[in-house]
């Protein structure tokens, strides 16, 4: 039997493997709300624009309307050959109504149809992830509000640099998960044009009304080029980086993670719930999901790749390669969703470690800097030569394998006469925290004035 959907022109089946290699139904079945949504809009148009009589328009939307709950109540039989969901909704849809299925796709092409169904995909990705992100940015907050001032090291190069609070540190989380935000935001608005009635690429002779169609499915407008329409995927290829970069930063913290509870650092431990033991090794637990954070994140990097790969060099407009955008796209949404609701449960139950924590914020002379800007500034000394004699010091502490603060005064004199007394009050690391209050500094009250400025710019 020729192809029932373009068989006019053809005698011959296509062949098994050609129909292996088409089709697309057993992935691009995750589209039938908005193919649904999408077909509806279209029918209730030709209506209003006399192509379609009332009568048809509404036999097509109840029909449609039966289809979406066959498919939601697992009664809908998806057919291979009939290679994707556009033609396996409209085959259904005939043969519950018959001819006035038949003119639902008047006025329209699938090129139009799939741009359009995707893009309605793609932007309730971008609105769960927005979501999700915004409660992971709230569990944060939250953490960071009951850590405000409790210190830890801060790191560059992984080496203990300076005290920092772990408040502060967690508040960095944030603003990388706002930056993300914005960007699947800007995506978004980038998105919101309808494609619908652009036809195969041409758009159509019809006196068609794509305002209405694209006002009805929740657009801002349609697009202004008919071939662009069919032929952009840039859509889907935003919504990927935005999601790749988010990605990327979920698996610093689950990197973050698998360090700080290793038993070398002992920062933090995971709750039971995040973590996994060993079956060899009865001591271990293991931070299972934030390694698969981190690892998953090759998986969305990936389908960025994947889908930019795909596209770079297609003439315009459409061609079928383009029905490999949807699988990178569904698998990325999948595994960024479970990472970002993952990481919310992991960091929500994360209990920190005050005495480890605070131990490591003062070993490596983690107050050299505080020390050699004292000297700037109750000395006068000029930077560079302060630091170099904060260099001595911070030898001498090491030769006598002692913290900086429990050097004798007359010891540090020696090194250099203008060393007095005085520089006591800044050395220790709650000092040091205390003292970082320059605007986005680690300071506890800094922190906690950042608190409510993220509550106001993120959550409400
Ligand atoms: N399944 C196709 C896709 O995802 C639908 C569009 C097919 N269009 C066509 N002219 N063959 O791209």
């Amino acid at each position: 039997m020729s192809n029932r959907m373009w068989g006019g022109r053809f005698t011959a089946a296509p062949s098994a493997l050609m129909e292996r290699i088409n089709v697309s139904v057993g992935f691009d079945k995750r589209l039938y709300t908005q193919d649904i949504a999408g077909s509806k809009a279209h029918a209730r148009m030709l209506g209003d624009v006399g192509i379609l009589s009332a009568d048809d328009v509404e036999a097509i939307c109840a029909g449609l309307d039966e289809i979406l709950t066959e498919i939601e109540d697992g009664r809908f039989d998806f057919r291979t050959d009939l290679e994707d969901i556009h033609m396996n909704i409209e085959a259904r849809l005939t043969d519950m109504i018959g001819d006035a299925a038949a003119r639902l796709h008047t006025a329209r092409s699938r090129n139009d149809q799939v741009a359009t169904d995707f893009k309605l995909w793609v932007r309730d990705a971008i609105d769960t992830a927005d979501e999700a992100l915004k409660i992971l940015q709230e569990v944060l907050i939250d953490q960071a509000e009951a850590h405000a001032d409790w210190v830890m090291p801060g790191f560059t190069h992984l080496q203990a640099a300076q005290p920092i609070t772990v408040g502060h540190h967690l508040l960095a989380y944030v603003e990388m998960f706002g930056r993300d935000r914005g960007r699947f935001f800007d995506a978004r608005s980038r998105l919101n044009e309808s494609p619908l009635g652009a036809g195969a690429l041409a758009g159509t002779s019809f006196p068609i009304d794509r305002a209405s169609t694209a006002f009805a499915l929740g657009f801002d407008r349609p697009t202004y080029n008919s071939l662009d329409s069919v032929s952009d995927r840039d859509f889907a290829l935003e919504y990927l980086a935005a999601a790749a970069i988010c990605a990327g930063h979920l698996s610093r913290l689950g990197e973050e993670l698998v360090i700080w509870s290793s038993a070398q650092f002992r920062f933090v431990r995971l709750s039971d719930a995040f973590s996994t033991g060993s079956s060899m090794m009865p001591q271990k637990r293991n931070p299972d999901a934030a390694e698969l954070i981190r690892g998953k994140t090759g998986r969305v990097i990936g389908a960025f790749t994947a889908l930019s790969s795909v596209m770079k060099g297609l003439p315009l407009a459409y061609s079928k390669d383009m029905q490999e955008d949807k699988e990178p796209v569904f698998d990325a949404a999948e595994t960024l969703t479970v990472c970002l609701t993952a990481t919310a449960g992991m960091v929500k139950n994360l209990t920190f470690d005050r005495d480890c924590l605070a131990t490591a914020a003062g070993e490596g002379f983690t107050t050299a800097t505080d020390f050699a800007d004292w000297l700037v500034r109750e000395a006068g000394i000029p930077f560079r030569e302060s630091h170099s004699i904060t260099g001595r010091v911070v030898a001498l502490a090491e030769d006598k394998a002692c913290r900086i603060e429990d050097l004798a005064l007359s010891d540090m004199s020696a090194i250099d006469i203008r060393i007095t007394e005085g520089v006591f009050n800044v050395l220790g690391v709650d000092n040091s925290v205390r003292s970082r209050t320059s605007f986005g500094g680690t300071a506890p009250d800094n922190v906690r004035l950042q608190i409510v400025s993220a509550r106001e710019r993120f959550l409400s």
